[in-house]
């Protein structure tokens, strides 16, 4: 039987993913670090829908070893996987020389390495036809000084998938990599985006709106897709401007906005 894995489930729009691909009758494997969160969403998503089949893993994405036990468990399940959506991410915010060792390598192997496995897992896997979306992020289109590698994580996602794209041409694989601006999730994200004003209202888009375009994308098989058409001027804009212009404005807009969630 089928199965599509989510990572991230339990997050802002990792949920609304969930949602959205069990209303379209596809079964599910939720991945998240909270064995309680994933049984209530489960418990949720099964009243949305109740001929799809859900089964959930706690993982911890960080941990080698913890994803190496779920690929064994998924394995023995025979699952057969048609859809991968990696949503998990870390999205800390702070001068580099403030990190610790343990969240350095925290934050690239949730956002990224982990990704990378995934991907292999699935492809071992795999259903006949094969959907991977990636959510990155706009903050991956750009270097970022005090966010530089949250900014580095997501756009080695946009070049690791790209390039899997190119490889995997013609054997029926689909890749969509996403590059959301802002997304009303979390309470510090909310408040985060309030603070930025005018241009924050312009960016922000809520988890159904990245969901159900996102999903749009990966059907017409587009590469990389940034929700919303204000994104999408910035993303252009942003592109021509000089990187030691972009460089300082974005330096001076988060030396002093730290964040860290995780
Ligand atoms: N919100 C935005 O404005 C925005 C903009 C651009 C891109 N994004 C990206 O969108 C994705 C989802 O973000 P969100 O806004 O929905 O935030 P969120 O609610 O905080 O979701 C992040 C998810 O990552 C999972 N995660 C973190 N560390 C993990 C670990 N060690 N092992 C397993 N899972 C782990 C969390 O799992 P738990 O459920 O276990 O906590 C959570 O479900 C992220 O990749 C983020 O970078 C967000």
């Amino acid at each position: 039987m089928n199965y599509n894995i989510v990572t991230g489930a339990c997050g802002g729009i990792g949920k609304e993913l969930c949602k959205l691909l069990a209303l379209g009758g596809n079964n599910l494997i939720l991945i998240g670090r909270n064995e309680e969160k994933l049984s209530d969403l489960s418990v949720e998503l099964k009243s949305l829908n109740a001929n799809v089949k859900i089964d959930y893993m706690a993982v911890d994405l960080a941990s080698e070893n913890s994803v190496m036990n779920c690929f064994s468990y998924l394995k023995d399940k025979n699952y057969k996987i048609s859809g991968l959506y990696y949503v998990a991410g870390i999205d800390t915010r702070k001068g580099f020389e403030k990190y610790d060792y343990a969240k350095l390598t925290m934050q690239s192997r949730v956002n990224f390495e982990s990704a990378v496995l995934f991907s292999k897992f699935v492809l071992e896997n795999r259903a006949n036809e094969l959907k991977i979306m990636v959510v990155s992020s706009a903050c991956g289109l750009t270097p970022m000084p005090y966010f530089s590698l949250y900014s580095a994580t997501k756009a080695s996602l946009i070049y690791f998938f790209k390039g899997l794209k190119g490889e995997l041409k013609g054997k029926k694989v689909k890749i969509t990599i996403v590059c959301p601006g802002s997304v009303t999730t979390r309470e510090d994200i909310i408040e985060d985006i309030k603070a930025q004003g005018l241009q924050g209202k312009l960016s922000k888009k809520s988890p159904k709106f990245v969901c159900e375009k996102s999903l749009k994308a990966l059907e017409k098989n587009k590469t990389v897709y940034i929700p919303g058409f204000y994104n999408r001027v910035v993303a252009l804009i942003s592109k021509v401007t000089p990187y030691p212009i972009k460089s300082r404005i974005i330096a001076k807009k988060f030396k002093n906005k730290e964040k860290d969630a995780f």
